[in-house]
């Protein structure tokens, strides 16, 4: 079997093969052209054909010529394994440092980095790459680590339920009545809503959620939005004031179902957070550049040790914990994912407990708003 070659052989052989053809080229150019040139030069100076001079300064000539053509050719030998040798050894140490790194992280050790070599743009370009390719390995290895132990513990809680009652089934401890149908539904309905959140979260977190982008007009969104939890509102006793108009004129290029999703739940929370009496503001405003929609509810508000958690994934507030199992602290998680996804962004703020909370979605405008261009004053509320 051949063995491969090296960057050093590689490289020698092919200033070796350089060195041939112009060693080669000056020598048939020597042998060639050079001695008839001479001669003719000396005849047309004076020298006889056969006078002894003649032969002799030819003799000359040649010898001169053998010996710098010699003399050239192992300086340039000299030369050439000199510049083998330093760009080699150049070219191979970040090489070699790569090659191992590359080994490291195969074998799990996804915090290996390579120092900026300082060999050239290039090395230092695939370096910087390496690096980057390195990190998102060592991102994503984390957040599926955190996801599979979130998982887990999330799952625990309905699983054993589910389990004490089929065991309390099976030794006819429990009774199969209204109470257990109820709450084998729900654990079951949880479960159901879990894988499904889960799926939402990490296809929008890894870019894979696919967006069916139109323009929408922003009073449109906050009207849909305030429709579908109206009913909801009324029924828990707490006002919902929707103002469709709030932004007249400006369109926004997002999914309109995935966009609905978002508003859907901090209604919901906003909803979940305000006891009855209460009241939930939903409008829209314009900013240079962008649209906000604002949900503002006077509920429980947010302590400020938890404002910096809501949109973690699992991350649930005490109040939510105690009161209402149902939520599985991943909708916020969502939300702010598929605003993310459509180049916006989703914050809260809150003045603390018993001060209601607000949340903003914020939304770049649509070239294609009617009113995107124009400067328009910030709507007053
Ligand atoms: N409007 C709000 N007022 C007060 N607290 C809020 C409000 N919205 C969210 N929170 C807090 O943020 C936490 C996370 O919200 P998130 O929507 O992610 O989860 P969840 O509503 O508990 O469950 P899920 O949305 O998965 O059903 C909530 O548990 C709650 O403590
Ligand atoms: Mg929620």
């Amino acid at each position: 079997m051949v063995k491969p070659k090296g960057l050093a052989s590689r490289l020698m052989l092919a200033q070796v093969l350089v060195l041939v053809a112009s060693i080669l080229t000056a020598g048939l150019v020597a042998l060639f052209v050079g001695p008839p040139l001479f001669h003719q030069h000396l005849l047309e100076s004076g020298h006889s054909d056969d006078s002894p001079e003649l032969v002799h300064i030819e003799q000359a000539y040649r010898d001169a010529s053998v010996v710098s053509l010699g003399v050239a050719l192992i300086i340039a030998l000299v030369c050439a394994a000199a510049v083998t040798w330093y760009v080699t050894r150049r070219l191979q140490a970040p090489l070699v440092v790569l090659t191992d790194a590359a080994r490291e992280l195969s074998r799990g050790h996804l915090a290996t980095r390579v120092p900026e070599s300082g060999s050239g743009t290039e090395l230092n370009a695939l370096g910087g790459a390496f690096n980057l390719m390195a990190g998102q390995l060592e991102q994503t290895e984390d957040t599926r680590r955190r996801l599979l132990s979130d998982l887990a513990h999330e799952l625990r809680t309905p699983i054993t339920t589910l389990k004490l009652c089929c065991e309390g089934l099976r030794d006819g401890v429990t009774p199969w009545d209204e109470r257990t149908d109820r709450i084998m539904t729900e654990q079951t309905d949880r479960l159901a809503r879990l894988s499904e959140d889960i799926d939402d979260v990490s296809r929008a977190q890894e870019g894979r959620m696919a967006l069916e982008k139109d323009v929408v007009p922003v009073g449109e969104l906050v009207w849909s939005a305030s429709q579908t939890q109206r009913e909801a509102f009324t029924r828990r006793g707490v006002n919902l004031v929707a103002e469709a108009e709030s932004a007249p004129g400006v369109a926004v290029f997002v999914d309109r179902r995935r966009m609905g999703q978002v508003l859907d739940n901090l209604l919901g929370n906003a909803l979940r957070h305000t006891p009855e009496g209460g009241s939930v503001r939903l409008f829209a405003r314009q900013t240079s550049n962008e649209v906000e929609i604002v949900i503002a509810d006077t509920g429980e508000g947010i302590p400020p040790h938890q404002l910096a958690h809501v949109f973690e994934r699992f991350y649930r507030g005490d109040t939510a914990r105690d009161r209402d199992r149902g939520g599985s602290g991943i909708g916020l998680t969502i939300s702010r994912a598929i605003v993310d996804a459509h180049g916006g962004g989703l914050t809260a703020s809150s003045d603390g407990s018993g001060r209601g909370a607000t949340f903003t979605v914020a939304l770049p405008v649509s070239p294609r708003s009617p009113l995107a261009s124009s400067s328009r004053p910030r709507a007053e509320h």
